[in-house]
């Protein structure tokens, strides 16, 4: 179990078996009480009346909540503004919003009592979709951004050809498929413990505290795994946290909650929706010369996490191409829906795609291969982007050789183009795009991390860090790099859940950069416990410090090999620390939000991908025939869970700009607030042919830990090949001549009537 090999992810086996403890498989403490929201049924509006008598009085129920009930803080946000309520108090902001929570002792009697309660509301007026928010005056939830370099304007007025566009992208729900939970215990001296399923422990911890008006010492998370987050559990669980907190100090028992799917979906954040307009100039052989774009989003109600990720939007504007002028801006819409939080990519994916939608523009334009403009555009070592970065590990122009040659792309485009030439009801569609991902966060700050490592006498090792388990194999790739460090079996260590009583102050788990931090935390306490073990041998086994080894299960002196358990006993006997806290913070990354330059990230992760789908013309539905992928992890810490990340991160992808679809009626409501209406990829969706490869002769040029790549969140923009070979497919009615031009989701429904449209052209 060392790096760099296909070691098994540590939770695979009982997660086959049943046998993963998740929040909700926690022993149940005696006197347990269950808690359920009350949600808004109004999407603007002031409440006139409130009447919760009924559920006082239904059976089981312990206790109401309101704002007003709340000790300390009546606020979950935890970027400072104070502008998310965890009950709303006066006015709703949308619907679904919580106005009370029930308290009984089951979770049956919380969820029949929540039902009973009659609230009036005064309907204000109310804004859901960006576009219709900046009409009305919405303004914007968090400050915006703007990156230029050079004069966009005046570029785009010399350029000889220009195109303007309009691209509508939807949002995505997380759909985890273990839901919000949270169950707090009244811990000894008023103190509270909180399970959660977070990946952000430390935040809950700061919010709870705030909640309750105590210090944050007095409050302890925990979390061992999480059944996925993909950037849902980031914030979005402060609130289930916070409620189930303040019943269990009220009432001195624990409480957990834990609401169904369809409250789930109604009350959480979602991925941002975005409408962008867009604009480029280029010359004749395709070069791309100005850009100009704004991003309009659907930020919902509060600001949560809408500045960071309409910033990742605008850092991903680009993709992997050179924009000689340009200016981008963000425009974060107050809107009267659900607030949107954190998903896979982070505002990414919603700058990459209109990079890739602007390469396809000019290659229809020219009459060219959209990979002929991709190609051209690449950056080049040097060159910088509209964020003032230097780009200097570039390594695409490998992938594409190589991909364009593993997938026989040239000769498959020509399948599909002869293909569609007969006119059938089945056409095709062939796309082969990039993804450049700039890793760290663009909040400095996020970027530390912490661990600790005990070894105990008998030569077992507890192993803790600051990130959080969510199915990604953070633990796998954190215990592999100790392994290899003290050279014993993996078995010896346990990796233990993830708690603020061990390491303070902690990042969330996001942003990819889970093992980057919390290997290279992990890697440095190990360094210093080692350290004291040599010094420790060579004095007691009379050797100079350089011949003290670690080999595998043993350390050598000499030409001694000494089992590590005896070497351990012997240390402990001796008085040796044997246990040591680690510590890191990425280096060389600097960010000025206010002049827009920086290095806001480490280094730059890379891939490509080539899909190809058959669409059915006259239903709109489609399959993905077949998929290449190579993808850039450096050197990979573990290739077997890496791939694994990039399989789900294309098909998550892929999800999101296919069958899933948000849906909200006109009063507000989400009506795509379970399966039965919400449409992710099954086993079925993913592509017949799926041939996903690492570049394995990558390397980290950053000194990051053992050379690899951050890998979590880069692969989902992958999916994007999907859609534009469904793109081509609905172009090839237009012989052409122009994109398609769909805005995503590509539903059937959507597919169809762009079809229908092409096919009443003369
Ligand atoms: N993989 C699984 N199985 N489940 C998840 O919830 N979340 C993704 C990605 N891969 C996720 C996942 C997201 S949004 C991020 S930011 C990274 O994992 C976080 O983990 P890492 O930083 O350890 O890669
Ligand atoms: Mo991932 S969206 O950074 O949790």
């Amino acid at each position: 179990g060392l790096a760099h090999t296909d070691t098994i992810h540590d939770s695979a086996i009982k997660q086959v078996q049943g046998r993963a403890d998740y929040t909700d498989d926690l022993t149940e403490p005696h006197g347990l009480l269950h808690a359920c929201l009350g949600l808004s049924q109004c999407a603007h509006g002031r409440i006139v009346r409130m009447d919760l008598d009924a559920v006082r009085a239904a059976p089981g129920v312990i206790d109401v909540m309101t704002a007003t009930d709340i000790p300390g803080d009546n606020d979950v946000s935890a970027n400072g503004k104070h502008d998310d309520p965890i009950f709303a108090d006066g006015v709703v902001l949308f619907w679904g919003q919580p106005v009370f929570a029930v308290i009984a002792e089951t979770r049956d009697q919380a969820r029949r009592a929540a039902h009973k309660a009659r609230i009036e509301y005064e309907a204000l007026p109310h804004a859901l979709d960006p576009i219709a928010a900046r009409d009305a005056g919405m303004g914007y939830v968090t400050e915006p951004l703007t990156l230029r370099r050079g004069d966009a304007s005046a570029a785009m007025e010399a350029a000889p050809r220009r195109i303007k566009g309009r691209f509508g992208i939807g949002g995505q729900d997380h759909f985890y498929l273990e839901g919000q939970i949270a169950m707090a215990v009244p811990g000894e001296d008023d103190d509270v413990v909180i399970n959660v399923s977070t990946q952000h422990p430390s935040e809950v911890q700061h919010v709870v505290a705030h909640v309750l008006g105590v210090p944050n010492h007095s409050v302890v998370v925990n979390v061992r795994r999480m059944g996925g987050g993909f950037g849902g559990k980031e914030t979005q669980m402060n609130l289930f946290a916070a409620v189930a907190a303040m019943a269990a100090r009220k009432w001195g028992r624990a409480v957990k909650i834990r609401p169904d799917r369809d409250d789930d979906m109604t009350a959480t954040g979602k991925r941002h929706d975005f409408v962008v307009d867009y604009e480029v100039g280029f010359d004749d052989d395709g070069r791309i010369l100005a850009v100009e774009g704004d991003w309009y989003a659907r930020c919902g109600f509060s600001s949560d996490l809408s500045g960071p990720v309409t910033d990742r939007a605008l850092f991903h504007a680009d993709n992997a191409y050179y924009y000689p002028d340009v200016r981008v801006s963000s425009h974060p819409m107050k809107t009267n829906t659900v607030s949107n939080t954190a998903f896979r990519g982070f505002g990414g994916p919603q700058g990459v795609i209109v990079a890739e939608r602007i390469t396809e523009e000019i290659a229809y334009a020219l009459g060219r291969d959209p990979l002929e403009i991709r190609k051209l555009n690449l950056y080049q070592n040097g060159q910088l982007t509209p964020y003032h970065q230097e780009v200097n590990d570039q390594i695409l122009p490998r992938i594409f050789q190589e991909i364009e040659a593993s997938s026989d792309y040239h000769a498959r485009r020509q399948a599909v183009l002869d293909w569609n030439a007969k006119g059938g009801v089945i056409r095709k569609g062939i796309a082969l795009t990039p993804v450049k991902f700039g890793i760290s966060f663009t909040a400095t700050w996020f970027n530390q991390a912490g661990s600790l490592i005990h070894i105990y006498s008998d030569g077992s090792i507890a192993l803790n860090h600051g990130g959080t388990e969510m199915g990604q194999g953070l633990n796998t790739k954190v215990a592999q790099v100790v392994a290899e460090a003290f050279q014993c079996d993996i078995s010896r260590i346990k990796i233990t859940r993830t708690t603020t009583e061990k390491v303070p102050n902690t990042s969330a788990t996001a942003a990819s950069s889970g093992t980057d931090l919390n290997g290279m935390a992990a890697l440095d306490a190990a360094e210093q416990i080692k350290a004291r073990l040599i010094d420790f041998v060579a004095e007691r086994w009379q050797a100079p410090r350089e011949d003290v080894k670690f080999v595998p299960g043993h350390i050598r002196v000499g030409d001694r090999d000494i089992p590590w358990a005896e070497v351990i006993n012997a240390a402990y006997m001796a008085r040796i620390h044997l246990s040591a806290a680690g510590f890191y913070k990425t280096p060389k990354i600097h960010w000025d939000r206010a002049t827009g330059r920086g290095r806001p990230f480490y280094y730059y992760a890379y891939g490509a991908a080539v899909s190809e789908v058959s669409v059915d013309t006259l239903t709109g539905e489609y399959v993905i025939d077949r998929a290449d992928v190579i993808h850039d992890v450096g050197r990979s810490l573990n290739p077997a869970i890496d791939k694994g990340q990039v399989e789900g991160a294309f098909v998550q992808g892929a999800g999101w700009l296919t069958c899933e679809e948000l849906w909200w009626d006109d009063k507000g409501r989400l009506r795509t607030h379970a399966p039965s209406t919400y449409k992710i990829p099954l086993a079925s969706d993913k592509p017949r042919i799926f041939n996903v490869k690492l570049a394995d002769w990558s390397e980290n040029s950053e000194r990051t830990i053992k050379r690899s790549k951050a890998v979590g969140e880069p692969p989902f923009m992958l999916g994007i090949s999907v859609f534009e070979a469904i793109n081509m497919a609905v172009a090839s009615f237009g012989d052409y001549r122009e994109p398609a031009r769909l805005d995503a989701p590509a539903t059937p429904e959507r597919v169809l009537m762009a079809i229908e449209a092409h096919r009443q052209e003369p």
